[in-house]
């Protein structure tokens, strides 16, 4: 190597070269490797990949830190001994019980001599790009497939106005019969069931345009906890809040951020009241976003905050964690299968992005990562 590698010693105050500040802080995983395939450089982005400390990869062989992933340590053997660089595409990088889909691409290193000095390797996480691509698909369908839903959504609101009115008066005309009056009753409340079914799809298929305006998420959130504990039992449903008052403003509407809480919120209850015995515990947190995923999936110096919403329920099985975004999908008697759709559209339109994870023991993880308000800067002549 043309120079030596400063041992990561953290908190050493040794004096870092400026491609080896620029490598820490690039944005795909870099390892370096020594000649005997031994870990002597592993970045920032690398710990966030494999979610190891460096402490405990340095001095450790390839085959060591990564045994679920061979193809690692062939691909170095190759540059090695072939002395020529390699990429591969798509291929699955396996860390304990998790699985990444990266692009690999790795170059022979050599010493002043020419002789193979050790091999450099970046891995680039392709997951989250493709779930940005799944997502731009699946919002095309949802763009198609909502103009022709909102269509007939409005055909049908006039209609059920109508028929909720009809009963309401018959209602008043009927004698004091009280098995008619629970027909009607039946009529208006099927109804109102419908009028709300028809009001979502219509949100989801034609929805309005946020009228965004700087504000404070934690005073959404207030509103939200407000109507939360206006409908539960406090001795059923203890929610407790981790909110970070430093956090600055976002710009967006505040009554559909206040619907995506609320939709998570409801889901997270849904999901605790019927597998756990109360009071069942709603945790909300507010934080500045660090994530890297949502940090560099814009262009410049955007910074997100995030609102998690976590619940102890019994989780979101992993096979139908990428299906519950997806209109009309519920394993509920009772529900529609509209709410996160619609959240994660009104969250998207806002710029963000909303992320489901499975939460260890047990339970989920909702994340709304929102971007932080920019005052508009002042053009100087
Ligand atoms: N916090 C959660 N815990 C477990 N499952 C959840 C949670 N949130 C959503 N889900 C799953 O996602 C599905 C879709 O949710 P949603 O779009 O809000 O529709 P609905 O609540 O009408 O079923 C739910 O039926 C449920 O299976
Ligand atoms: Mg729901």
């Amino acid at each position: 190597m043309a120079e030596p590698l400063t041992p990561h010693t953290p908190g050493s105050r040794q004096p870092v070269s400026l491609w080896e500040h620029v490598l820490r802080h690039f944005m795909d995983a870099v390892i370096v490797l020594g000649a005997d395939s031994s870990v002597v450089f592993f970045n920032q982005a690398s710990e966030e990949l494999t979610r190891t400390p460096r402490a405990k990869v340095l001095g450790r062989l390839c085959e060591e830190v990564f045994p679920e992933s061979p193809y690692l340590v062939e691909m170095f053997r190759r540059a090695r001994d072939l002395r020529q660089s390699e990429t591969r595409g798509e291929q699955k990088l396996r860390i304990g019980d998790r699985e990444v889909t990266v692009r690999t691409t790795c170059v022979p290193l050599f010493d002043h001599e020419g002789e193979i000095d050790g091999a450099l390797i970046v891995v680039q996480d392709l997951s989250y790009q493709q779930a940005l691509e799944e997502r731009a698909n699946r919002n095309q369908t949802l763009a198609r497939l909502g103009t022709l839903v909102a269509g007939l959504a409005h055909e049908v609101r006039n209609p059920l106005a109508g028929i909720k009115g009809a009963a309401q008066l018959l209602a008043h005309r009927l004698p004091d019969d009280e098995s008619l009056r629970e027909y009607t009753d039946v009529i208006s409340h099927e109804t109102d069931r419908l009028s709300a079914l028809v009001e979502d799809l219509l949100q989801l298929g034609a929805p309005a345009k946020p009228t965004l305006e700087p504000i404070n998420v934690h005073k959404v959130l207030q509103h939200v906890l407000d109507v939360l504990r206006a409908e539960n039992d406090p001795d059923r449903l203890d929610i407790q809040c981790h909110f970070d008052p430093s956090l600055p403003d976002i710009l967006a509407d505040s009554g559909q951020l206040e619907q995506v809480f609320l939709n998570l919120a409801k889901n997270a209850i849904d999901a605790m009241r019927e597998n756990c015995t109360p009071p069942i515990i709603l945790k909300i947190f507010t934080k500045m976003e660090t994530d890297y995923h949502i940090l560099r999936a814009t262009e410049g110096a955007q910074n997100y905050l995030r609102v998690e919403i976590n619940d102890t329920g019994p989780g979101i099985d992993p096979d139908i964690l990428d299906h519950v975004f997806e209109p009309f999908y519920t394993t509920k008697s009772n529900g529609t299968g509209l709410g996160l759709a619609i959240a994660q559209r009104i969250v998207s339109d806002h710029g963000g992005a909303l992320r489901a994870f499975r939460a260890k023991p047990h339970g989920t993880k909702m994340w709304v990562s929102l971007p932080i308000y920019r005052e508009p800067q002042e053009t100087t002549q």
